[in-house]
């Protein structure tokens, strides 16, 4: 691990999926891959911040100088970036958190039944984690961006996730266009974030993810108010 520079930001950033189980075998999860979330871990480090990666289950390698921690689901991811988020100076959530889990994980492989062609599952929701962070207390709030995933109206409703949840800025990715998103290697944007005026944007095109990652870990920390001790 490199030693952090005094003057950089502590960056926790979430990437890739979660898993909701609904049975020893089985699972609810999303076809994340974890490439933007570690392309921005792998870029905040080359800025010379230290970095933390809270990781959904991905196949990738650690970024050099990166410290990685593990999860599997939303409750986990929840539990760790509440707990590393009010000592860090930048929160970036990339990960796909699953929105719901099943009300009770079943102890023992769901069976198939002949009685019934239909089978339903009762979910319940996960806790939102960057709408936790952004609530923390002042003192202990870091500058929080968050992603938006969207397949229609993508300004639109990024600026209500920016509002709702209570961020400091948004990276907005239309999940419908071929060749960007999830799994890919490129994706696209429109940052969003809370200004004097109002709410400023700035457009994105498409490009290596890792190239992407460059702007927004740059544009973030340009953001910052000031760099709290991390
Ligand atoms: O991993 P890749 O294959 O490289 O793909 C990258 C990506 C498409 C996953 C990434 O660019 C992206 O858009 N990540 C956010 C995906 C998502 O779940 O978006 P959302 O619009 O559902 O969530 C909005 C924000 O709330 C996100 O910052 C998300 O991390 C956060 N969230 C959502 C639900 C929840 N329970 N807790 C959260 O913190």
């Amino acid at each position: 691990k490199l030693p952090a520079p005094t003057s950089a930001p502590h960056v926790v950033i979430t990437a890739g999926p979660t898993r909701e189980a609904l049975d020893p075998v089985r699972y609810l999860s999303n076809h994340s891959s974890g490439k933007m979330g570690y392309a921005l871990a792998a870029e905040a480090a080359a800025q010379g911040a230290r970095v933390t990666l809270i990781s959904g289950p991905v196949n990738l390698p650690t970024p050099h100088g990166v410290e990685r921690i593990d999860v599997e689901t939303a409750a986990q991811m929840h539990h760790e970036a509440l707990t590393l988020a009010p000592h860090a100076g930048l929160f970036i959530g990339c990960a796909a958190v699953a929105d719901y889990r099943a009300a009770s994980a079943a102890e023992h492989k769901i069976k198939k039944t002949d009685d019934s062609d239909t089978l339903t599952l009762t979910l319940v929701k996960n806790p939102d984690i960057i709408a936790d962070v952004s609530a923390l207390p002042t003192d202990q709030r870091p500058f929080v961006v968050g992603f938006a995933a969207e397949t229609q109206d993508v300004a639109r409703y990024a600026e209500d996730k920016l509002t709702r949840k209570g961020l400091d800025m948004i990276v907005a990715n239309d999940v419908s266009q071929q060749g960007l998103g999830f799994g890919s290697d490129n994706n696209a944007a429109l940052l969003l974030w809370r200004s004097a005026t109002g709410t400023s944007q700035r457009e994105a095109p498409p490009q290596p993810k890792t190239q992407l990652a460059a702007l927004i870990i740059r544009h973030a920390l340009s953001l910052l108010p000031s760099q709290r001790p991390s």
